[in-house]
């Protein structure tokens, strides 16, 4: 049988088999590139019709008929046309006839199409990221003064360490995000280039104007080498790296949440609506929403993995290889968008018990530096001296079943080592809100200091909110200005007499 329903039949003289289609076909990952997909067919036949490549008369009823793709509210891709592009150039063959719709994919090959539908889709991605990131951040950074002195235990090798304030906590976790939005801005950069015009990949001896179609489509420039164009697939590997580290920074928060709201800890409730309860066992309440943040990152990481795998072997020019770039990425995408949503909602109702975190951060030695710090300042003990000092205090503490708190204890066994040290001085120098407040170097606990780091974390946020409405305006912009230029030209070039096929 003649592969004639085929838009590339001609050379064949029996079809794939329904086993092949399968195997082959990209329509159910491509409905995300539909729009894009359309706007860029736009954008090529008004340019091929501006450079005389194709008949005036046929620009018309081209951009017609893409245009009420680009209207309609949903566009069906049927799966035996492989992909969203030959779906998309059948469609505007059926609605104008082959002698006018035939004309579209002059001077164009699917592996620039494709190339330049992904970076138009990852482009809107990363803008819906970075949104998404701001608003987690928005919230980490929205707290009321009483954080600045609310106490949590901090802790290094999950022991005890020194304390710390949920303020610092709260930063911490928005100077993280903070950098996996700058990450996000660098693939940004690097996705920001059009590959359309470099054919399939050695370019085309048609005179296109491979300006006017980057900057009709939002870039910022024109992808320089053909090959390159066609071939690069180093923004989608940086793309998931970028995912996998932002999922990586939501899953150690998530640790956290999970670790310090179990009864043990008793640091934090996170909210009614992102626990469950247990089946069998009454007490439960289950942090499945952490949990599950945690576990996600797998998938991030996993699409990493693959997208490298996929890659590493493949010589320049399109091979079939690179089409697998994009089921997982969607993947990891969805993923880690949903988890930032879900992260955001569940930060916003997390409650700490800061009496609880003061109680155990009196009880568990957290301020012994301060000790050790004090017999520096003011007894003009070495540091290493005064660490070991300290360091017997605790252990002797400890074999006596007492704490810090126990100020009389802790005065007499400075006392056995040669320092005086009154309790009623320990009661002040122990305290963890002494050593919060204390901690006024650049970055530390003290309020002054995560002021300042808050008021920075603050100004970064504004500069990436003024940026994504800046790049958001340039690519409405442009698809605003692709469609009234196809409106123009629908408009004003009659339907050709050649007749419908
Ligand atoms: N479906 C393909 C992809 O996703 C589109 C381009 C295919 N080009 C080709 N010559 N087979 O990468």
């Amino acid at each position: 049988v003649k592969v004639t329903g085929k838009l590339w039949g001609g050379r064949f003289s029996s079809d794939i088999t329904s086993e092949v289609l399968a195997y082959t076909l990209t329509t159910d990952v491509d409905v995300r590139l539909v729009e894009f997909d359309v706007w860029q067919d736009i954008v090529h036949v008004l340019m091929l019709g501006k450079q005389q490549i194709i008949p005036a008369e046929v620009v018309g009823p081209i951009v017609a008929a893409l245009l009420d793709l680009l209207d309609a509210d949903e566009v069906v891709l049927r799966p035996e046309l492989e992909d969203v592009h030959f779906n998309v150039e059948q469609l505007v063959i059926e609605a104008t006839g082959l002698a006018v719709g035939g004309h579209m994919h002059t001077g164009r090959s699917r592996n620039d199409q494709v190339a330049t539908d992904l970076r138009m889709y990852l482009r809107a991605e990363v803008f819906e990221l970075v949104d998404a990131a701001l608003a987690l951040i928005d919230v980490l950074l929205d707290f009321p003064e009483s954080d600045y002195l609310a106490i949590l235990p901090g802790y290094t090798h999950s022991q005890p360490a020194q304390p710390v304030s949920v303020a610092f906590w709260r930063t911490a976790h928005a100077s993280m995000l903070l950098r996996d939005v700058g990450r996000l801005r660098d693939v940004f950069a690097r996705l920001d280039e059009c590959p359309l015009g470099a054919g399939a990949l050695a370019g085309t001896s048609f005179d296109l104007d491979r300006a006017f179609t980057a900057d009709l489509l939002g870039f910022d420039r024109v992808m320089a080498h053909a090959l390159d164009a066609t071939s690069a697939r180093d923004h989608v590997v940086e793309f998931a790296s970028a995912l996998a580290i932002g999922a990586t920074t939501l899953s150690r928060m998530a640790e956290e949440i999970v670790v310090w709201s179990g009864h043990e800890y008793r640091l934090c409730e996170i909210g009614d609506e992102y626990a469950t309860g247990s089946s069998i066992m009454p007490q439960k309440k289950n942090p499945v929403v952490a949990e599950l943040v945690r576990g996600r990152a797998g998938r991030c990481a996993g699409t990493l993995v693959q997208l490298l795998t996929m890659v590493k072997s493949v010589t320049l020019g399109y091979s079939c290889d690179l089409q697998e770039d994009k089921p997982y990425l969607w993947q990891s995408i969805d993923t880690y968008l949903s988890t930032l949503r879900v992260v955001t909602g569940q930060t916003r109702g997390l409650r700490f018990d800061t009496a609880r975190g003061e109680q155990l951060c009196w009880n568990n030695f957290t301020t012994a530096t301060e000790l050790a710090n004090h017999l520096v300042a003011e007894h003009e003990v070495p540091f290493r001296e005064s660490h070991r000092i300290v360091g017997e205090i605790v252990g002797a503490l400890i074999a006596e079943d007492r704490t810090l708190r126990d100020t009389d204890r802790v005065s007499a066994l400075l006392a056995e080592r040669g320092h005086a040290v009154a309790p009623e001085v320990l009661l002040v120098l122990l305290d963890p809100r002494t050593a919060v407040t204390g901690y006024t170097s650049a970055g530390g606990t003290a309020p002054t200091s995560v002021t300042a780091v808050r008021h920075t974390l603050a100004g970064a946020v504004a500069e990436h909110r003024s940026w994504l409405a800046d790049r958001r305006a340039r690519v409405d912009t442009a698809r605003a200005r692709s469609v009234a230029l196809a409106r123009a030209s629908a408009a004003a070039i009659p339907v050709p007499t050649t007749g419908r096929t």
